[in-house]
């Protein structure tokens, strides 16, 4: 069952004498806990949320300071897109926790976990299971596969295509353009693709479009410039490969 957040908390009297003299500024609405029968909305009390429509799913735990459907703020310059988004949805047993915040238009699997602070973006979208880390931050248009891990201090940048099953370890960054915002409306800009069940370590750089193969292994504070091979094994700046993963590590044995 799916619970429908119809935000009310923002309601105003008609009373001219009750009106204040100037519009105040929007404020975060407080989903109406005491309409709510549901487990996922008892839960959800007191949570903030800006857009109504947002759909939470039964069991999912929203921890405190979330917020949850946040419209999306674009600067002047940005060539994000600007169209209408679609309400944030939050899968069955899905857990947001403290201080995380939510754009509307994001998608968030069943049983996923977005941890502590961490930060997703609009058309984001999270697979069942996966896990975001403490502060890591999910830009726009990211679509992250199921079993997903995703450690502390990760930022995943924009049209990156995480697939199921990918370890992604603490303070890794993803790029998406060599030219750093100088180029047209159309580009280029392309996030990386990390292929089923590769790893990626520690403080690793990712640059922009980079593809890294199926159960590949990329080393603590690699600079990845070129795409790596399934199963390969790279090492250093720029990332070279070293070995191949062997049979043992896959991970069909650890799973
Ligand atoms: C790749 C890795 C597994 C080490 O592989 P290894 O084969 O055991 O490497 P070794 O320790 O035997 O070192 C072999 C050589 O590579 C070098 N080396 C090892 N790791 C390196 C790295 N990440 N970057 C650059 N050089 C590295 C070593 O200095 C050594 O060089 P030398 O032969 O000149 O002395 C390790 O570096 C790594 O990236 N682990 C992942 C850690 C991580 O991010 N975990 C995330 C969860 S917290």
């Amino acid at each position: 069952m799916m619970l429908v957040v119809v935000a009310t908390g923002c309601s105003r009297t008609s009373d001219p004498k009750t009106q204040p003299a100037t519009t105040p500024p929007p404020q975060p609405r407080v989903i109406a806990a005491t309409a709510c029968t549901t487990t996922a909305c008892t839960k959800i009390a007191r949570r903030f949320i800006n857009d109504a429509g947002t759909v939470v799913g039964e069991g999912a735990r929203i921890q405190d300071n979330v917020v949850l459907g946040k419209p999306v703020v674009l600067g002047a310059r940005s060539s994000a897109p600007r169209d209408r988004l679609d309400p944030l949805v939050v899968g069955e047993g899905a857990t947001v926790c403290a201080g995380a915040v939510v754009l509307a238009g994001a998608r968030i699997g069943a049983r996923a976990v977005v941890g502590d602070q961490a930060h997703v973006r609009e058309r984001a979208e999270i697979g069942e299971e996966t896990v975001v880390g403490r502060g890591s931050a999910i830009d726009n248009d990211v679509r992250i596969g199921a079993r997903v891990r995703i450690q502390s201090g990760c930022y995943i940048t924009a049209y990156t295509t995480i697939e199921d099953d990918v370890f992604v370890a603490p303070c890794v960054t993803t790029t998406h353009a060599h030219t750093m915002s100088r180029h047209g409306p159309d580009g280029p800009i392309v996030g990386a693709t990390l292929r089923r069940a590769c790893r990626v370590g520690a403080g690793a750089v990712l640059l922009p479009g980079i593809e890294v193969g199926e159960e590949a292994f990329v080393a603590a504070g690699a600079v990845v410039t070129k795409d790596v091979p399934a199963r390969a094994v790279v090492v250093g700046v720029p990332a070279r490969q070293i070995r191949e993963v062997p049979d043992e590590d896959l991970i069909e044995r650890w799973v």
